[in-house]
């Protein structure tokens, strides 16, 4: 697929998103929910499903040869050389909560590299977009990570797994860490936001550990077409599984890897 051809299907892909991202947020605060622990600490709702096959049946019209990796499992899943992945809400404990901070993220992967990326902060309609050789887009504005290289200057997210009993040394030894060099940490419960945050400048770095695919593959494209560095705890490129992840503007990445606790 050639960039224009990219173009012109992210701005399809764009409509699609939209339009789920106003149901979501009519449905915010419901009684009717219909809440179900998936595992522990992780909640799903009738929402986060009903979005997911919304947004399934919009793209499946758009490229019907592609197949799905998605969250909540409403379609066949299948990992062939066109996918979607998809979280249709990341951020689900916000919006049982009613706190306005939740996404849905979307994105194809075409012969294992991710060509378009969207992130919708819903309650706010602002869409962060991407596609590969690109450019990375607010709206109509072009992104670009943060300019800081002094760390002591620097707002990082992060984000607490679900399942935390087995590290929670780990965590509290790269959360301390990281505290003790810079200006703030933020944790505000959507992965696949704290990502286009980073790509925005709004955030300087990024770090967490268990995630998945879904939360994080838009989120990917995103940063590093508006320059910045994605990597694993170690500095690698083992960062797409979700497991281990880093994003930074760059400048400030190095330093933050030396902080975070790989035991
Ligand atoms: C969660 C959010 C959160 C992160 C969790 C994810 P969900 O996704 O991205 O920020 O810390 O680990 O699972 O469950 O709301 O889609
Ligand atoms: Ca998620
Ligand atoms: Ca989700």
């Amino acid at each position: 697929m050639d960039i224009n051809e990219l173009d012109a299907l992210r701005k399809e892909v764009l409509k699609i998103v939209k339009k789920t991202g106003h149901y979501i947020y009519q449905q915010a605060g419901s009684a009717s929910l219909q809440i179900e622990t998936k595992s522990e600490n992780s909640l799903v709702t009738l929402v986060d499903k009903e979005a997911e096959r919304q947004l399934v049946s919009g793209l499946q019209k758009l490229l019907p040869s592609a197949s799905f990796i998605t969250e909540e499992g409403t379609v066949k899943q299948q990992e062939s050389d066109i996918q979607w992945i998809i979280d249709p809400l990341d951020g689900t404990t916000n919006f049982i909560q009613n706190i306005p901070f939740y996404s849905t993220s979307v994105a194809l992967q075409i012969d294992g590299e991710i060509v378009l990326g969207v992130v919708n902060l819903i309650p706010l309609d602002i869409t962060f977009h991407a596609i590969k050789n690109g450019g990375a887009y607010e709206g109509e504005e072009k992104m670009k990570v943060s300019s800081k290289s002094k760390l002591e200057n620097c707002i990082v997210a992060t984000g607490f797994p679900y399942e935390r009993n087995n590290i929670q040394n780990q965590l509290y030894q790269s959360f301390m860490q990281i505290l003790k060099h810079v200006r703030g940490i933020r944790r505000l419960g959507s992965a696949a936001l704290d990502l286009a945050f980073v790509a925005s400048g709004r955030m300087d770095a990024y770090f967490e550990t268990n995630l998945n695919p879904w939360d994080v593959a838009a989120g990917i494209l995103l940063v590093k077409e508006a320059d910045g560095r994605m990597s694993d705890y170690l500095g690698g490129d083992d960062f797409y599984s979700g497991s281990k992840i880093v994003a930074s503007n760059r400048k400030v990445h190095d330093k933050i890897l030396q902080l975070i606790d790989h035991s």
